[in-house]
């Protein structure tokens, strides 16, 4: 029996035709001398009927869920008490009369049809076949496919071509450790999984590419999140000789407004607004803000100034800033929520959180540091009305926490704007100072200061600013990248100062400071996640609702068990021995 027709493709006008349909069974009804069984295949489900005592239909009443079945029989019209109209194809029915077991299934460990409600995620994961035959995990994969596809349209289109990377390589710094794996060949050497094609993709500059993208997958050892996974996908990219950032910009911007077009029938109006790093962390306290809501942060120290509060003078004195927001219609917060909120402020690094109930007469428990000048300078400053509630937070580098406290407020208050908010955040530092005093990249040690910050590399570092670049999208870092630097000399400098000796240099990158010597032409490039903008195009809150075998937050694949311990044989082989745990 071979299959004619998809379940979900037939229609009304496939009545009187003899149809042969395969797929796995949904559920089955007995009634008596009749038996309905919904049959579902990867494009939608019909109704099969088994009307008679014809032995040849006897197997119909022994149909288990998920059993694998082909069907040949005569679509007919149901009879019009039977039509369901949540269904595709709700009008029409399979009179079978021919069927053939091709294959039993136990009783799955959960509903394929269900909401996931009777089941936990590590159950799903570890059937994560049966898993795959759930509508929202079809329609995910297959969102994440015309993603792929579009984008590989798109760049092919434009003068790009796809070239794979070395998936056993060199250590590529992107800020997070190393998956190593150990040679055989040469015992006690390891090659590290790439955290990115970073160095590659420049070197295809180098090499004369001119246009290159891939999409690739990347590997890092990091803490594990909702969105993040030890393994990947980036839509890698990097041109020869770009005219600035803009033409970076442009090339994401036309790329995601064609998926966008294509796939979700959504037209989004690039160019996407672009907001400098500084103005980013003090208007919103993040380097992703989500602008779907305003709270915008606003700086309140020239009119606390005075006031005779130590918390707030001693934070102005030691240059710090006393900043607040108006949470609009939240005078209504109970004192336990706004212990939560300040909790979170605190997690974030602040002291304490102020706060002000703006009502007939303003409540607050600073009330006796705060004169009726000051408390109506706050109040017209932030804009707030009656039933809003200000919080307050005084310090240095505060900003972060009061934008934490911004995103808790507008997340139980529901405030985010239904829209897809892209955003270019730019003008980064190029450094950070690490724990020890030290620096570090901001993005990656290949990133190119701005040419007019070049002269302070050394007197003053930390103001340095690069020419790198985040997408942002409702509050999530989807990609960024960055103007590169192409002089051995430059890169030289750069490894200086963050600490790298010549012969560390050497070691780690000397093959790629000898590159820059043969002709480096100027470049630059990006990286987005393809994983989270799949997830959120999908509308899903998890990587995991987006890759085919993801892993879980523990980094376990449990379909697999992977990682697994390894045969004794395996590890003398390759020169290695286990350390007693404990
Ligand atoms: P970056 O490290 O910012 O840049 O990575 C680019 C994008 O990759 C995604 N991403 C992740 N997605 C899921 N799980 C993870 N663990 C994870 N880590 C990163 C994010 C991020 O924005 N080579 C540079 C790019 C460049 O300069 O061209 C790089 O990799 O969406």
């Amino acid at each position: 029996m071979q299959r004619t027709d998809y379940c979900g493709r037939l229609t009304a006008h496939d009545i009187g035709r003899r149809v042969t349909v395969a797929g796995w069974v949904r559920r089955r009804r007995d009634l008596g001398a009749l038996t309905f069984v919904d049959l579902r295949d990867a494009s939608g489900v019909i109704q099969l009927l088994f009307a008679g005592d014809d032995p040849a239909l006897a197997a119909g009443h022994t149909l288990n869920r998920e059993d694998v079945i082909a069907a040949t029989g005569t679509v007919a019209a149901r009879g019009e008490k039977d039509v369901n109209p949540d269904m595709v194809t709700g009008e029409i029915e399979v009179r079978v009369e021919q069927v053939e077991i091709l294959n039993r299934s136990r009783t799955p460990p959960f509903l394929v049809d269900g909401d996931g409600s009777d089941t936990t995620e590590e159950t799903r994961l570890r059937f994560r076949y049966v898993d795959l035959r759930r509508d929202r995990m079809q329609r995910n994969l297959r969102l994440r496919h015309r993603v792929f596809k579009g984008m590989r349209d798109y760049f092919s289109e434009h003068g790009f071509i796809e070239i794979e990377t070395p998936v056993l390589t060199k250590s590529t710094p992107e800020g997070a450790r190393d998956f190593l794996v150990p040679s055989r060949l040469a015992p006690g050497r390891f090659y590290a999984l790439p955290q990115s094609p970073q160095l590659f993709k420049q070197l295809f500059m180098i090499g004369g590419i001119d246009r290159y993208f891939q999409l690739v997958k990347c590997f890092r050892d990091e803490d594990l999140r909702a969105d993040r996974q030890p393994e990947f996908t980036q839509l890698d990219l990097e041109i020869s000789f770009p005219h600035g950032k803009d033409e970076i910009f442009a090339l994401l911007e036309g790329m995601t407004a064609h998926l966008f077009h294509e796939i979700m029938g959504i037209e989004l109006s690039p160019p996407f607004p672009r907001i400098p790093y500084r103005e980013a962390i003090a208007r919103y306290g993040s380097d992703k803000p989500d602008l779907r809501f305003g709270m915008e942060i606003h700086d309140l120290s020239a009119i606390v100034k005075e006031s005779g509060f130590r918390v707030f003078d001693a934070a102005v004195a030691r240059g710090g800033k006393v900043i607040g927001i108006n949470a609009p219609g939240c005078a209504k917060y109970s004192r336990g929520t706004i212990d939560k909120l300040q909790e979170i402020a605190v997690a974030a690094g602040a002291h304490g959180l102020a706060w002000i109930k703006v009502e007939e007469e303003p409540r607050t428990p600073i009330s006796k540091y705060l004169s009726t000048d000051v408390m109506s300078g706050i109040i017209s400053t932030l804009e707030a009305q009656h039933g809003d509630l200000i919080l307050i937070l005084a310090g240095t580098e505060i900003e972060p926490a009061l934008g934490a406290v911004r995103l808790e407020i507008a997340r139980r208050e529901n405030m985010a704007r239904s829209e897809w908010n892209f955003l270019w955040v730019t003008d980064f530092p190029l450094f950070e100072r690490d724990e020890d005093g030290g620096l570090t990249s901001e993005h990656h040690p290949f990133t190119a200061p701005r040419v007019e910050d070049i002269p302070r590399l050394e007197s003053d570092p930390i103001s340095v600013l690069s020419d790198a670049y985040d997408l942002v999208l409702n509050g999530t870092e989807l990609g960024s990248g960055s103007i590169r630097i192409h002089s051995r000399t430059m890169q030289e400098r750069i490894f200086k100062l963050l600490g790298i000796t010549p012969e560390e240099a050497e070691l780690r990158f000397g093959f790629f400071l000898q590159a820059l010597e043969y002709g480096a032409p100027p470049h630059g490039g990006f990286a987005l996640g393809v994983d989270r903008l799949v997830m959120m195009m999908a509308g899903e809150r998890s990587l995991r609702d987006v890759i085919a075998f993801p892993k879980t937050t523990t980094g376990v694949c449990p379909l697999t068990e992977a990682p697994m311990p390894v045969a004794p044989a395996q590890l003398d082989e390759l020169g290695i021995r286990l350390k007693q745990n404990g």
